[in-house]
Protein backbone atom coordinates (compact mmCIF):
# COMPACT_ATOMS: atom_id res chain seq x y z
CA UNK A 1 0.00 0.00 0.00
CA UNK A 2 1.40 3.10 -0.90
CA UNK A 3 2.47 5.14 2.61
CA UNK A 4 0.14 8.32 1.54
CA UNK A 5 -2.92 5.55 1.89
CA UNK A 6 -1.73 4.25 4.81
CA UNK A 7 -1.60 7.55 6.30
CA UNK A 8 -5.08 8.16 5.77
CA UNK A 9 -6.16 5.14 7.21
CA UNK A 10 -4.67 5.64 10.33
CA UNK A 11 -5.91 9.29 10.67
CA UNK A 12 -9.05 10.40 8.74
CA UNK A 13 -12.25 9.51 9.19
CA UNK A 14 -13.15 6.42 6.74
CA UNK A 15 -16.19 8.35 5.31
CA UNK A 16 -14.84 7.92 1.61
CA UNK A 17 -13.93 4.98 -0.75
CA UNK A 18 -11.07 6.68 -2.59
CA UNK A 19 -9.53 5.20 -5.72
CA UNK A 20 -6.50 2.88 -5.14
CA UNK A 21 -3.54 5.49 -6.00
CA UNK A 22 -2.34 9.03 -5.04
CA UNK A 23 -2.93 12.06 -7.21
CA UNK A 24 0.07 14.79 -7.29
CA UNK A 25 -0.42 16.74 -10.38
CA UNK A 26 -2.39 17.77 -13.41
CA UNK A 27 -2.85 20.11 -16.46
CA UNK A 28 -5.87 20.52 -18.32
CA UNK A 29 -8.15 17.64 -18.80
CA UNK A 30 -5.43 15.22 -17.39
CA UNK A 31 -4.30 13.66 -13.80
CA UNK A 32 -1.33 12.40 -12.63
CA UNK A 33 0.09 10.10 -9.63
CA UNK A 34 2.27 9.69 -7.20
CA UNK A 35 3.80 6.79 -9.52
CA UNK A 36 3.76 8.81 -12.75
CA UNK A 37 0.52 7.31 -14.03
CA UNK A 38 -1.60 10.21 -16.26
CA UNK A 39 -4.97 9.96 -16.46
CA UNK A 40 -7.75 11.58 -18.63
CA UNK A 41 -9.78 13.58 -16.07
CA UNK A 42 -13.54 12.51 -17.19
CA UNK A 43 -14.91 13.52 -13.47
CA UNK A 44 -13.64 17.14 -12.88
CA UNK A 45 -13.64 16.21 -9.01
CA UNK A 46 -17.28 15.38 -9.53
CA UNK A 47 -18.71 18.20 -12.28
CA UNK A 48 -15.97 21.23 -10.32
CA UNK A 49 -12.99 21.84 -12.41
CA UNK A 50 -15.18 23.47 -15.25
CA UNK A 51 -11.79 24.97 -16.59
CA UNK A 52 -9.42 21.82 -15.75
CA UNK A 53 -6.11 21.64 -14.01
CA UNK A 54 -4.32 25.16 -14.54
CA UNK A 55 -6.12 27.01 -16.40
CA UNK A 56 -4.12 30.56 -16.96
CA UNK A 57 -6.96 33.42 -16.31
CA UNK A 58 -7.41 30.94 -12.97
CA UNK A 59 -3.58 31.09 -12.40
CA UNK A 60 -3.61 34.98 -12.81
CA UNK A 61 -6.93 35.80 -10.16
CA UNK A 62 -5.35 33.39 -8.19
CA UNK A 63 -1.54 35.22 -7.96
CA UNK A 64 -3.71 38.47 -7.54
CA UNK A 65 -5.53 37.26 -5.14
CA UNK A 66 -3.21 36.17 -3.25
CA UNK A 67 -1.41 39.44 -3.13
CA UNK A 68 -4.14 40.71 -1.00
CA UNK A 69 -5.69 39.49 2.54
CA UNK A 70 -7.27 36.26 1.54
CA UNK A 71 -10.22 37.14 4.72
CA UNK A 72 -12.17 40.19 5.50
CA UNK A 73 -15.61 39.02 6.92
CA UNK A 74 -19.01 40.07 6.02
CA UNK A 75 -19.23 42.89 8.27
CA UNK A 76 -17.35 44.47 5.76
CA UNK A 77 -17.03 45.53 2.10
CA UNK A 78 -14.80 44.29 -0.73
CA UNK A 79 -15.02 44.77 -4.39
CA UNK A 80 -14.50 41.21 -5.54
CA UNK A 81 -17.39 39.92 -3.98
CA UNK A 82 -19.60 42.66 -5.26
CA UNK A 83 -18.15 42.81 -8.66
CA UNK A 84 -19.05 38.85 -9.06
CA UNK A 85 -22.40 39.40 -8.10
CA UNK A 86 -23.29 41.77 -10.49
CA UNK A 87 -21.58 38.99 -13.07
CA UNK A 88 -23.57 36.71 -11.92
CA UNK A 89 -26.73 38.30 -12.43
CA UNK A 90 -26.10 40.19 -15.47
CA UNK A 91 -25.37 36.69 -16.81
CA UNK A 92 -28.93 34.93 -15.37
CA UNK A 93 -31.83 36.55 -16.72
CA UNK A 94 -34.27 36.07 -13.39
CA UNK A 95 -32.26 36.61 -10.72
CA UNK A 96 -31.39 40.20 -8.97
CA UNK A 97 -29.47 39.47 -6.37
CA UNK A 98 -27.15 36.87 -4.77
CA UNK A 99 -26.17 35.39 -1.22
CA UNK A 100 -22.85 33.70 -1.09
CA UNK A 101 -22.08 30.21 1.12
CA UNK A 102 -19.55 27.89 0.88
CA UNK A 103 -20.80 24.69 -0.72
CA UNK A 104 -23.44 23.21 -2.25
CA UNK A 105 -25.61 21.92 0.44
CA UNK A 106 -25.28 25.32 2.27
CA UNK A 107 -26.65 27.24 -0.67
CA UNK A 108 -29.71 24.69 -1.01
CA UNK A 109 -30.03 25.10 3.09
CA UNK A 110 -29.57 29.01 2.48
CA UNK A 111 -32.41 28.43 -0.27
CA UNK A 112 -34.65 26.73 2.16
CA UNK A 113 -34.58 29.45 4.83
CA UNK A 114 -35.33 31.98 2.10
CA UNK A 115 -38.50 30.22 1.27
CA UNK A 116 -39.89 29.51 4.63
CA UNK A 117 -39.03 33.16 5.43
CA UNK A 118 -40.47 34.51 2.21
CA UNK A 119 -43.90 32.21 3.20
CA UNK A 120 -43.76 33.71 6.31
CA UNK A 121 -43.36 37.01 5.64
CA UNK A 122 -46.68 37.39 3.38
CA UNK A 123 -48.70 34.14 4.65
CA UNK A 124 -48.09 33.67 8.29
CA UNK A 125 -46.95 30.66 9.79
CA UNK A 126 -48.00 27.49 8.18
CA UNK A 127 -46.72 27.32 4.81
CA UNK A 128 -43.31 26.05 5.65
CA UNK A 129 -43.07 22.57 3.51
CA UNK A 130 -40.70 21.83 0.96
CA UNK A 131 -41.26 19.50 -1.99
CA UNK A 132 -38.66 17.82 -3.79
CA UNK A 133 -38.14 14.70 -6.03
CA UNK A 134 -37.56 10.85 -6.34
CA UNK A 135 -34.03 10.63 -7.44
CA UNK A 136 -33.04 14.15 -6.00
CA UNK A 137 -29.69 14.99 -4.61
CA UNK A 138 -29.50 18.31 -2.48
CA UNK A 139 -26.72 17.63 -0.09
CA UNK A 140 -25.40 16.15 3.42
CA UNK A 141 -26.91 18.69 5.61
CA UNK A 142 -29.52 18.37 7.55
CA UNK A 143 -32.16 20.77 5.82
CA UNK A 144 -30.60 19.35 2.26
CA UNK A 145 -30.64 16.15 3.54
CA UNK A 146 -34.26 15.84 4.66
CA UNK A 147 -34.89 16.38 0.80
CA UNK A 148 -32.65 13.96 -0.22
CA UNK A 149 -34.78 10.80 -0.95
CA UNK A 150 -32.13 7.94 -0.13
CA UNK A 151 -32.68 5.91 2.59
CA UNK A 152 -28.56 4.93 2.93
CA UNK A 153 -28.29 8.75 3.38
CA UNK A 154 -31.00 9.69 5.62
CA UNK A 155 -32.17 6.89 8.00
CA UNK A 156 -28.09 6.88 10.29
CA UNK A 157 -29.22 10.67 11.20
CA UNK A 158 -32.70 10.53 11.11
CA UNK A 159 -34.71 13.07 12.57
CA UNK A 160 -34.60 14.88 9.73
CA UNK A 161 -35.91 18.45 9.31
CA UNK A 162 -39.51 17.82 8.85
CA UNK A 163 -41.88 19.09 6.41
CA UNK A 164 -40.57 17.67 3.44
CA UNK A 165 -42.96 16.09 0.90
CA UNK A 166 -42.02 13.79 -2.28
CA UNK A 167 -42.71 13.44 -5.28
CA UNK A 168 -42.22 11.06 -8.44
CA UNK A 169 -39.76 12.94 -10.80
CA UNK A 170 -41.14 13.75 -14.13
CA UNK A 171 -44.41 12.60 -12.96
CA UNK A 172 -46.66 16.05 -13.12
CA UNK A 173 -49.74 14.01 -11.74
CA UNK A 174 -47.99 12.63 -8.48
CA UNK A 175 -46.17 16.88 -8.31
CA UNK A 176 -49.64 18.15 -8.50
CA UNK A 177 -50.83 16.03 -5.07
CA UNK A 178 -48.34 17.52 -2.60
CA UNK A 179 -48.03 20.92 -4.00
CA UNK A 180 -50.65 22.83 -1.98
CA UNK A 181 -51.38 26.35 0.13
CA UNK A 182 -49.08 24.76 3.09
CA UNK A 183 -46.32 24.48 0.50
CA UNK A 184 -43.37 27.37 0.36
CA UNK A 185 -41.04 25.62 -2.46
CA UNK A 186 -40.41 23.21 -4.75
CA UNK A 187 -36.91 21.75 -5.21
CA UNK A 188 -35.47 20.18 -7.74
CA UNK A 189 -32.15 19.56 -10.32
CA UNK A 190 -33.32 20.37 -14.07
CA UNK A 191 -30.71 17.35 -14.62
CA UNK A 192 -30.52 15.03 -11.59
CA UNK A 193 -26.74 14.01 -11.13
CA UNK A 194 -26.00 11.67 -8.36
CA UNK A 195 -29.52 10.35 -9.48
CA UNK A 196 -28.77 9.04 -12.53
CA UNK A 197 -28.15 11.80 -15.33
CA UNK A 198 -31.96 12.14 -15.77
CA UNK A 199 -33.23 15.44 -17.14
CA UNK A 200 -36.54 17.21 -16.44
CA UNK A 201 -39.18 17.13 -19.64
CA UNK A 202 -40.13 20.14 -20.62
CA UNK A 203 -43.54 19.55 -19.65
CA UNK A 204 -42.63 18.95 -16.25
CA UNK A 205 -40.33 21.74 -15.52
CA UNK A 206 -43.31 24.37 -17.50
CA UNK A 207 -45.97 22.21 -15.38
CA UNK A 208 -44.25 22.63 -12.16
CA UNK A 209 -43.48 26.41 -12.78
CA UNK A 210 -47.52 26.33 -13.24
CA UNK A 211 -48.13 24.88 -10.18
CA UNK A 212 -45.86 26.93 -7.75
CA UNK A 213 -47.58 30.05 -9.38
CA UNK A 214 -51.01 28.81 -8.45
CA UNK A 215 -50.01 27.70 -4.95
CA UNK A 216 -47.67 30.41 -4.39
CA UNK A 217 -44.74 28.63 -3.78
CA UNK A 218 -40.96 29.27 -4.94
CA UNK A 219 -39.14 27.44 -7.44
CA UNK A 220 -35.78 26.33 -6.25
CA UNK A 221 -33.62 24.96 -9.12
CA UNK A 222 -30.58 23.35 -7.64
CA UNK A 223 -28.42 24.04 -10.20
CA UNK A 224 -25.07 22.79 -8.33
CA UNK A 225 -23.96 19.91 -10.81
CA UNK A 226 -25.51 20.98 -14.08
CA UNK A 227 -24.84 25.00 -13.61
CA UNK A 228 -21.87 27.35 -15.06
CA UNK A 229 -22.17 26.10 -17.90
CA UNK A 230 -22.02 22.36 -17.57
CA UNK A 231 -25.17 22.08 -20.32
CA UNK A 232 -23.81 23.95 -23.08
CA UNK A 233 -25.84 26.82 -21.87
CA UNK A 234 -25.08 28.75 -18.20
CA UNK A 235 -27.62 27.59 -16.38
CA UNK A 236 -29.61 24.53 -17.41
CA UNK A 237 -32.95 26.01 -17.08
CA UNK A 238 -32.25 28.06 -20.04
CA UNK A 239 -33.10 24.82 -22.39
CA UNK A 240 -36.56 24.86 -20.24
CA UNK A 241 -37.80 28.23 -21.74
CA UNK A 242 -39.24 29.14 -17.33
CA UNK A 243 -37.89 31.17 -14.87
CA UNK A 244 -37.05 30.10 -11.59
CA UNK A 245 -37.90 32.02 -7.80
CA UNK A 246 -34.19 30.86 -6.84
CA UNK A 247 -30.97 28.99 -8.16
CA UNK A 248 -28.38 27.23 -6.26
CA UNK A 249 -25.13 27.20 -7.67
CA UNK A 250 -21.63 25.83 -6.13
CA UNK A 251 -19.03 22.60 -7.74
CA UNK A 252 -17.69 24.30 -10.66
CA UNK A 253 -18.28 28.41 -9.58
CA UNK A 254 -14.86 28.71 -8.73
CA UNK A 255 -12.98 25.71 -10.47
CA UNK A 256 -12.30 24.33 -7.87
CA UNK A 257 -11.84 26.64 -4.35
CA UNK A 258 -15.34 26.02 -2.17
CA UNK A 259 -17.50 28.64 -3.34
CA UNK A 260 -21.81 28.39 -2.93
CA UNK A 261 -24.20 31.27 -4.16
CA UNK A 262 -28.47 31.38 -4.35
CA UNK A 263 -29.26 33.37 -6.74
CA UNK A 264 -32.69 34.94 -6.46
CA UNK A 265 -35.54 37.50 -7.37
CA UNK A 266 -36.00 40.88 -5.78
CA UNK A 267 -39.22 39.31 -4.68
CA UNK A 268 -37.06 37.22 -2.18
CA UNK A 269 -34.38 39.04 -1.51
CA UNK A 270 -36.26 41.33 0.02
CA UNK A 271 -37.58 39.60 3.27
CA UNK A 272 -33.84 38.71 4.08
CA UNK A 273 -32.44 41.62 6.18
CA UNK A 274 -29.03 41.98 8.35
CA UNK A 275 -28.77 38.95 10.32
CA UNK A 276 -31.45 36.50 8.88
CA UNK A 277 -28.70 34.34 7.51
CA UNK A 278 -24.62 34.58 6.96
CA UNK A 279 -21.49 32.38 7.63
CA UNK A 280 -17.99 33.30 7.47
CA UNK A 281 -16.75 32.45 5.28
CA UNK A 282 -18.74 33.33 2.05
CA UNK A 283 -17.61 35.50 -0.60
CA UNK A 284 -14.40 36.19 0.79
CA UNK A 285 -11.82 38.15 -1.44
CA UNK A 286 -10.03 35.39 -2.81
CA UNK A 287 -12.72 32.37 -3.66
CA UNK A 288 -14.92 35.56 -5.20
CA UNK A 289 -11.70 36.91 -7.80
CA UNK A 290 -11.49 33.27 -8.90
CA UNK A 291 -14.75 33.01 -9.60
CA UNK A 292 -15.28 36.32 -11.40
CA UNK A 293 -12.05 34.90 -13.74
CA UNK A 294 -14.27 31.65 -14.03
CA UNK A 295 -17.87 32.55 -14.57
CA UNK A 296 -16.49 35.60 -17.31
CA UNK A 297 -14.81 32.58 -19.36
CA UNK A 298 -17.60 30.43 -19.01
CA UNK A 299 -20.41 32.92 -19.69
CA UNK A 300 -18.80 33.56 -23.30
CA UNK A 301 -20.73 32.25 -26.01
CA UNK A 302 -17.83 31.09 -27.69
CA UNK A 303 -16.84 28.90 -24.62
CA UNK A 304 -20.61 27.61 -24.48
CA UNK A 305 -20.92 26.83 -27.89
CA UNK A 306 -17.55 24.62 -27.49
CA UNK A 307 -19.44 22.75 -24.50
CA UNK A 308 -21.81 21.79 -27.11
CA UNK A 309 -20.21 20.95 -30.01
CA UNK A 310 -18.02 18.71 -27.57
CA UNK A 311 -20.76 17.26 -25.69
CA UNK A 312 -22.46 16.73 -29.01
CA UNK A 313 -19.42 14.60 -30.42
CA UNK A 314 -18.98 13.07 -27.16
CA UNK A 315 -22.09 11.79 -27.20
CA UNK A 316 -22.33 10.35 -30.54
CA UNK A 317 -18.61 8.59 -30.27
CA UNK A 318 -20.32 6.93 -26.80
CA UNK A 319 -23.58 5.86 -29.07
CA UNK A 320 -20.78 4.09 -31.19
CA UNK A 321 -19.04 1.83 -28.49
CA UNK A 322 -19.85 -1.74 -30.01
CA UNK A 323 -20.81 -2.98 -26.16
CA UNK A 324 -24.18 -5.44 -25.27
CA UNK A 325 -23.38 -3.34 -21.73
CA UNK A 326 -24.51 -0.10 -22.61
CA UNK A 327 -27.96 0.45 -22.66
CA UNK A 328 -28.45 4.34 -23.06
CA UNK A 329 -26.54 7.15 -23.22
CA UNK A 330 -28.78 10.41 -21.58
CA UNK A 331 -27.55 13.66 -20.55
CA UNK A 332 -27.03 16.97 -22.02
CA UNK A 333 -23.63 18.88 -23.45
CA UNK A 334 -20.82 17.83 -21.15
CA UNK A 335 -23.33 16.45 -18.35
CA UNK A 336 -23.26 12.61 -20.10
CA UNK A 337 -24.90 9.42 -17.97
CA UNK A 338 -24.14 5.63 -19.43
CA UNK A 339 -26.63 3.71 -18.66
CA UNK A 340 -24.59 0.00 -18.30
CA UNK A 341 -26.77 -3.26 -17.58
CA UNK A 342 -23.86 -4.50 -15.48
CA UNK A 343 -22.43 -2.10 -12.17
CA UNK A 344 -20.45 1.04 -12.81
CA UNK A 345 -18.04 -0.02 -10.06
CA UNK A 346 -15.93 -2.84 -12.07
CA UNK A 347 -16.04 -0.23 -14.76
CA UNK A 348 -14.33 2.42 -12.98
CA UNK A 349 -11.72 0.18 -11.12
CA UNK A 350 -10.68 -1.06 -14.79
CA UNK A 351 -10.63 2.95 -15.98
CA UNK A 352 -7.69 3.54 -13.62
CA UNK A 353 -5.65 1.10 -15.26
CA UNK A 354 -6.46 2.23 -18.74
CA UNK A 355 -5.74 5.87 -17.59
CA UNK A 356 -9.30 7.15 -17.52
CA UNK A 357 -11.46 8.72 -14.45
CA UNK A 358 -14.72 8.10 -14.65
CA UNK A 359 -17.51 8.39 -12.28
CA UNK A 360 -20.48 6.38 -11.36
CA UNK A 361 -24.30 7.66 -10.45
CA UNK A 362 -26.02 4.89 -8.76
CA UNK A 363 -25.09 1.28 -9.12
CA UNK A 364 -25.18 1.27 -13.20
CA UNK A 365 -24.57 4.51 -14.33
CA UNK A 366 -21.36 6.27 -15.71
CA UNK A 367 -21.33 9.62 -15.49
CA UNK A 368 -19.07 11.62 -17.36
CA UNK A 369 -18.67 15.47 -16.25
CA UNK A 370 -15.33 16.26 -17.48
CA UNK A 371 -13.26 19.90 -17.12
CA UNK A 372 -15.45 21.62 -19.75
CA UNK A 373 -12.26 22.58 -21.74
CA UNK A 374 -11.75 19.06 -22.73
CA UNK A 375 -11.37 18.58 -26.68
CA UNK A 376 -12.32 16.55 -29.42
CA UNK A 377 -9.04 14.75 -29.56
CA UNK A 378 -9.41 13.80 -25.54
CA UNK A 379 -13.07 12.76 -26.22
CA UNK A 380 -11.53 10.17 -28.63
CA UNK A 381 -9.09 8.59 -25.83
CA UNK A 382 -11.59 9.28 -23.28
CA UNK A 383 -13.93 7.22 -25.43
CA UNK A 384 -10.80 4.45 -26.28
CA UNK A 385 -10.16 4.17 -22.69
CA UNK A 386 -13.82 3.65 -21.46
CA UNK A 387 -14.28 0.71 -24.07
CA UNK A 388 -10.88 -1.24 -22.91
CA UNK A 389 -12.56 -0.25 -19.52
CA UNK A 390 -16.05 -1.83 -20.14
CA UNK A 391 -14.46 -4.78 -22.38
CA UNK A 392 -12.25 -5.65 -19.18
CA UNK A 393 -15.08 -5.64 -16.38
CA UNK A 394 -17.48 -7.45 -18.43
C1 LIG B 1 -27.32 18.72 -7.35
C2 LIG B 1 -26.47 18.80 -6.12
N1 LIG B 1 -26.87 19.56 -5.10
C3 LIG B 1 -26.15 19.68 -3.98
C4 LIG B 1 -24.95 19.00 -3.83
C5 LIG B 1 -24.15 19.16 -2.58
O1 LIG B 1 -23.04 19.94 -2.84
P1 LIG B 1 -21.80 19.96 -1.81
O2 LIG B 1 -21.18 18.59 -1.88
O3 LIG B 1 -20.91 21.05 -2.33
O4 LIG B 1 -22.36 20.25 -0.48
C6 LIG B 1 -24.49 18.19 -4.87
C7 LIG B 1 -23.24 17.43 -4.72
O5 LIG B 1 -22.99 16.46 -5.40
C8 LIG B 1 -25.27 18.10 -6.05
O6 LIG B 1 -24.87 17.32 -7.07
Amino acid sequence: MHPVAELEQRYLVQAYGRAPFVLAGGHGAWLEDADGNSYLDLAAGIAVNALGHGDPDVVAALRDAAASPLHYSNLYLSEPMVRLAQRLVEATPFANRVHFQNSGTESNEAAIKFARKWARTHFGEGKTDIVAFSGGFHGRTMGALAATPRPKYQDPFRPLMPGVRFATFNDLDSAAQVVDDQVCAVILEPIQGEGGIYAASSEFMAGLRELTHRHQALLILDEVQCGVGRTGAFWAYEHYGILPDMLCAAKPLASGLPIGAVLVTDRVAEVIHAGDHGTTFAGGPFVTAVADAVVRKVSEPTFLAHVQEVGAYFRERLEEINSPHIKEVRGRGLMLGVQLDIPAGPVIQAGYKQGVILLNAGPDVLRLVPPLILSKAEVDQGVERLSAALAAAA
